[in-house]
């Protein structure tokens, strides 16, 4: 080579490096973190970074530092618009090294319908994978990095290196959903009627020797009288409040009559009281101040959220009005209590108001020095803090896994825990019914969380209002089904309806999921047997939030005593979630919740993507043999009586079926 030319090849490779896009005779070179995403990009937590890992740190991947790339967080989706003409694209993918737990994850590039590369599962500590990947006449190319069966929600992933390789074209970042089309709220949810109608679930479980707090709850004009005729020895009801307290001593299945009665008429109903060693036998049902109220929660905040869910959740099953984090003094006394903050001037008078209402009182804490917001948590304390919570009367406590990494490197399963162990041996010293949600933050949590004498936990973590997020939880819920049973409950957080934001930095604004996306939402989470918990501001409930959590048959589905874990199928449209109920039907939801691959199976355009979807229903899938009533739960209304074999939905766009197939011989005398 002349020397000249050598020159010009050093000035024209020094050129390439120093610029962005690079011009490489008809080639030019697109570098993933220059291309403008217009908030395209999509992800279960946190947003992504350019050139920085998710969490804002230097990209690192089994142990190699990368100045360029994006640091994304599974499940991560970005769409491109390639218009056929690239030619490859080229880089690096792999877990961070920020990653807490050792992290399963899987880096995919699809291009229109096809896998054309895939990273196979990867691990914290793995090497960065390489790829170049040919593009020709690849119209569209999507970025997926995917979670993997038994771990999943704390992934940090990043693409380092990455760039395009194209004929001079440019590459478009493109939504990975078009946008909805505006639909006005529509509510489904028939009004209660005037005459009464009981709400309880069909069982109930405390212990022995614990205070016992449970109320009649059902609909209906009042004034209204109640009564509950075998209740425990020791439990007596308030027959002007429906408040039935006490404690019952003595181990046993109750069968109580719990009567309603007002001028127009009365209903009676029978329910379980069963004393014996578990609690929480259904989903917990109530309020968490977090997503709303973030550290400002206060004394006054949860009383008047605690009377407006007597006023209009209560007769339906809401029950728990919680305090998240933030409520903690800043030190504990020189005894070592830890009192509350000045938001919080008596505690016990707080828990005796709720429970006044026959309602229930939940905390926070954490197994490290410190909670998730740096308040003092109950590291080496669980015993003082346990007793002073069963003194005051909390009914609940959510602990989440925050700081214990600080005092326990070791990240097995074990030592995870721990603590949790400590824990819930000193609830039970207390002799109070604690229901025990182990919270955000431990890996893999449905495998141990049962045998920790966890009531429920979190599986995910933390929910925001955009229906990427609320599906990403769904979709996984399956990998944890199994663990579901009475007393033991998987969490995907909390439901994302009503006013909420404030507490994750955006300002209060209602949700952002359609009309659609919210009947999917609360419908999974019933189906799921999860604890129902709303963290929206009671203050401004409206009339469509408040049809989402009053529908009895929808709650009904979700209390079901026998908590059987939900099954997901996956279906060329979306999925089929369901599950069989105590009375020998089955409940059962079509969700479209078009999956990505879905936006290429298209030819024309947009308005196809947003179409309503048919779903069917083959009766031999479920194991039901005769003909079926098919009855609309949202509607509460039967459909159609003696179907045979299959049954054909249709259901819009982000939306849900939510249906319950009763066959001939199902016993469905209480609702
Ligand atoms: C974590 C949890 C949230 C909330 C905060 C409090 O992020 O997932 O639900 O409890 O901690 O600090």
């Amino acid at each position: 080579m002349k020397n000249g030319s050598k020159l010009f090849t050093l000035l024209f490779s020094t050129f390439s490096l120093l610029s962005n896009t690079t011009l490489y005779g008809t080639e030019k070179t697109i570098w993933l973190d220059e291309i403008d995403s217009h908030g395209y990009y999509i992800q279960d937590w946190g947003s992504p970074q350019v050139n920085r890992s998710v969490v804002g740190t230097p990209m690192s991947i089994g142990g190699r530092e990368f100045s360029r790339g994006i640091g994304a967080h599974a499940i991560s989706r970005m769409l491109f618009d390639l218009g056929g003409k690239a030619k490859k694209v080229q880089g690096m993918a792999g877990p961070d090294d920020t990653n807490l737990f050792a992290t399963n994850l899987e880096f995919k590039i699809i291009g229109d319908d096809k896998e054309l590369w895939s990273s196979g599962v990867m691990k914290r500590g793995d090497a960065a994978k390489p790829f170049n990947v040919d593009l020709s006449g690849i119209d569209k190319v999507l970025l997926l990095v995917d979670m993997c069966d038994d771990e999943f929600m704390y992934d940090h992933a990043d693409w380092a290196e990455v760039r395009f390789i194209t004929d001079g074209t440019d590459v478009r970042a493109i939504p990975v959903w078009p946008e909805p089309i505006h639909k006005e709220p529509y509510i489904l949810t028939p009004k209660a009627p005037d005459t009464p109608q009981i709400n309880n679930p069909k069982v109930y479980g405390a212990t022995p020797g614990a205070e016992f707090i449970w109320s009649v709850m059902a609909t209906g004009k009042r004034p209204m009288t109640y009564s509950a005729e075998g209740l425990p020895e020791g439990v007596d009801i308030d027959t002007t409040t429906g408040v039935m307290h006490g404690v019952a001593n003595i181990k046993g299945d109750y069968k109580v009559i719990l009567t309603v009665t007002n001028n127009l008429g009365s209903n009676s109903c029978e329910v379980t009281i069963k004393i014996g060693d578990r609690i929480s036998l259904t989903p917990v049902m109530g309020w968490s101040s977090w997503n709303c109220w973030r550290f400002d929660a206060s004394d006054e905040i949860l009383r008047r959220t605690s009377d407006i869910m007597h006023e209009k959740l209560h007769d339906y099953g809401w029950s728990y009005v919680i305090v998240d984090d933030g409520w903690e003094a800043s030190k504990r006394t020189s005894e070592g209590i830890l009192n509350g903050n000045t938001n919080w001037p008596d505690m016990k008078a707080l828990t005796g108001y709720i429970h006044s209402k026959g309602m229930k009182f939940g905390l926070y804490s954490s197994p490290g020095p410190t909670t998730c917001g740096n308040f003092p948590a109950s590291y080496k304390h669980e015993y003082i803090d346990a007793q002073t919570w069963a003194d005051w009367g909390v009914d609940y406590l959510k602990h989440d896994y925050c700081s214990h990494t600080l005092v326990e490197k070791d990240s097995s399963e074990g030592s995870i825990r721990a603590p949790y162990d400590i824990m819930r041996d000193a609830l039970d010293l207390t002799g109070r019914d604690i229901v025990f949600c182990v919270g955000y933050g431990a890996a893999r949590v449905w495998h141990w969380g049962p045998d920790a004498g966890g009531n429920q936990w979190r599986t995910t973590c933390d929910i925001t209002d955009s229906w990427n997020v609320v599906q990403a939880i769904g979709n996984c819920q399956d990998v944890c089904a199994p663990s579901t049973a009475p007393g033991r409950f998987n969490d995907p957080d909390m439901m994302v309806v009503g006013e909420v934001g404030g507490g994750w930095g955006a300002q209060k604004h209602p949700t952002l999921l359609t009309p659609d996306e919210q009947y999917s939402h609360v419908s999974l989470w019933a189906i799921l047997s999860a604890p129902l918990l709303l963290g929206c501001d009671m203050e401004k409930l409206d009339d469509f939030t408040l049809s989402l959590l009053t529908n009895r048959e929808v709650i009904a589905v979700n209390q079901d005593p026998l908590c059987a874990p939900a099954v997901k199928k996956v279906t060329e449209n979306g999925q089929i979630w369901y599950k069989p109920l105590a009375d020998g039907s089955i409940a059962l939801g079509c969700f479209n919740m078009q999956p990505y691959f879905a936006l290429w199976n298209q030819d024309d355009g947009e308005a196809m993507q947003l179409r309503d979807y048919d779903f069917e229903i083959d009766f031999a899938e479920l194991g039901i043999t005769g003909s079926a009533t098919i009855r609309d739960i949202w509607r509460n209304a039967d459909e159609i009586t003696g179907v045979k074999d299959r049954y054909n939905i249709s259901v819009p766009y982000h939306g849900v079926k939510f249906i319950r197939i009763i066959p001939e011989n199902a016993d469905v005398s209480c609702r």
